[in-house]
């Protein structure tokens, strides 16, 4: 690996002009330690060689970045998949309330051996994502297994900021075990930058550990982070690339995009008005609601989420959009918004992770009198179908994987018709929805977080029928598949 690879540098230059005007504060990096004579400065290279980066895989993004901080094989927490497609740069690996897309790749590991310690599994007795552990677990039966007891977890609980002592601890013995086994060299990083559009956050001095994005989770590492960086060089990434940022971006790009689209149009925006996207998560369609309100309007982006906030107000700006869009931290429970501020609201699979009743309230709140409020729920009453033709024992496993599921209090089904007239909204349209994609328009992620939910509660032989089944069906363009949505769109009184 090279870190004066001429092509390497060029990246890391252009992703440092670009980072100098994200952050007005400029370049915030110092190396110390074993990174120091490899890697002086991100700004130290010479080449400048235009190279074409949009067509990276997440993995190789995530290499580059290695090569980038002189870096040859990293602990690795979550980024299973990345894991799996480089296994040469893996020295461990740790996953926390991994969903059931997690198996394949996990088992693709333990199949080449390549990891000295076993795999640490840590989660939930309880919630979606507990059923899900049941499948991980069979994809590596030598994984360290670590419980949270009584711990609903889902896709967007704060999973390590509600159990953080239990998660230090378990990472912690996980990691020095690992480095007994497999000792990686100190490195001593302090800074941010991006390589290869992957954003990275490094402090303490250790070996190193590269913390992927935990689902959806809002506190993300962050509650833990002082306690890791005691003993290892701690490096958060992210980026729209990676884990959910990317799942959201291509979900939008496919036929969840052009449902969304059509709620969208049922607003009856105006040029120079304005609206609020409520749970805007990457702010995939508060860039949408922001151009069909044109250089005049005025959007809010509102989620819980500081990472995700961060992903799309990064979006929103290389997109020329950040004149328009004010993203801001807020619970869609109690908005920070004033009353009758805003002629349209969007909320779009928001309201199957919240109290809904309190949401729809905000909503109604926020959105002055005859304005519309549009809001679109997972459909859990609805299964999701795919076109491949798969044998009946196949099919009857593939149908009954354990989904992204709910939570008390949430609506991800038909009840949302029921709830939206007691919110007191007028003239209610739309209905079931279903969104449709097709393998071969489908981006990369997307597909891929399809395929591993499917595969990841088949053994490996059957894994490798519906594979050869989709690969078939892919090549004569016949595979697609089909996720139902409840939508409403509602007028104030
Ligand atoms: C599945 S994502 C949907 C994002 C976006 N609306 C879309 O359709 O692409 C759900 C979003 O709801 C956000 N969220 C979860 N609980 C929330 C809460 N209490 N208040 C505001 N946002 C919340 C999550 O952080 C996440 O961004």
């Amino acid at each position: 690996m090279d870190p004066f690879n001429p092509e390497l540098s060029l990246t890391a230059v252009r992703c440092w002009v670009l980072l100098g005007r994200l952050t007005p504060t400029g370049q915030r990096f110092t190396l110390a330690g074993a990174a120091r004579n490899r890697s002086a400065s991100p700004l130290s290279g010479r080449g400048l060689r235009v190279d074409n980066e949009r067509n990276l895989a997440a993995a190789d993004r995530v290499v580059r970045l290695l090569r980038h901080l002189g870096i040859e094989r990293v602990h690795i927490v979550q980024g299973v998949a990345e894991a799996a497609a480089h296994p040469e740069m893996v020295a461990s690996l740790a996953l926390v309330t991994p969903a059931v897309s997690a198996s394949s790749p996990l088992h693709q590991l333990a199949v080449s051996g390549t990891l000295a310690p076993p795999p640490l599994l840590i989660h939930s007795d309880a919630g979606p994502l507990s059923a899900a552990a049941a499948f991980v677990r069979v994809a590596d039966p030598d994984a360290t297994a670590v419980v949270l007891g009584g711990y609903a977890s889902a896709l967007w609980t704060d999973t390590v900021a509600d159990r953080a002592e239990e998660i230090a601890a378990a990472l912690l013995t996980h990691l020095a075990e690992a480095q007994r086994l497999t000792p990686l060299p100190t490195l001593a990083l302090a800074g941010e930058g991006e390589v290869a559009g992957v954003t990275y956050r490094a402090r303490g001095a250790g070996p190193p550990v590269f913390l992927f994005p935990l689902h959806l989770a809002p506190s993300q590492w962050e509650p833990i982070l002082p306690v890791l960086a005691e003993h290892f060089c701690t490096i958060i990434i992210g980026g729209q690339h990676l884990g959910f940022a990317s799942i959201l971006e291509q979900r939008a790009v496919g036929g969840y995009g052009v449902v969304v689209d059509e709620l969208i149009d049922a607003l009856g925006l105006t040029e120079g008005g304005s609206a609020v996207d409520v749970g805007c998560g990457t702010g995939a369609f508060t860039r949408r609601l922001a151009r069909r309100l044109g250089p005049a309007g005025r959007v809010v982006g509102a989620d819980i989420s500081a990472y995700l906030l961060r992903e799309a107000a990064a979006l929103a700006r290389r997109q020329g959009l950040e004149e328009v869009i004010r993203f801001e931290v807020g619970s869609a429970e109690a908005l920070t918004l004033p009353d009758g501020r805003f002629d349209a609201a969007l909320a779009c699979t928001v309201l199957d992770e919240v109290d809904a009743e309190r949401a729809l309230a905000e909503l109604a709140r926020v959105v002055r009198p005859k304005g519309r409020v549009a809001v679109l729920v997972r459909a859990v009453d609805i299964p999701t179908w795919d076109s491949l033709p798969l044998r009946p024992e196949l099919r009857a496993k593939v149908a009954a994987r354990p989904t992204g599921g709910v939570t008390a209090g949430v609506c991800a089904d038909g009840s949302l018709y029921r709830r939206f007239r007691a919110a007191g909204f007028r003239d209610v349209t739309m209905g079931p929805r279903l969104a449709i994609d097709r393998a071969e328009s489908s981006l990369p992620e997307w597909r891929a977080y399809y395929e591993g939910s499917s595969v990841g509660v088949l053994s490996e032989t059957e894994a490798a029928e519906w594979h050869a089944v989709a690969a078939h069906a892919s090549a004569e363009r016949s595979f697609l598949w089909a996720s139902a949505y409840h939508c409403a769109v509602g007028t104030m009184p």
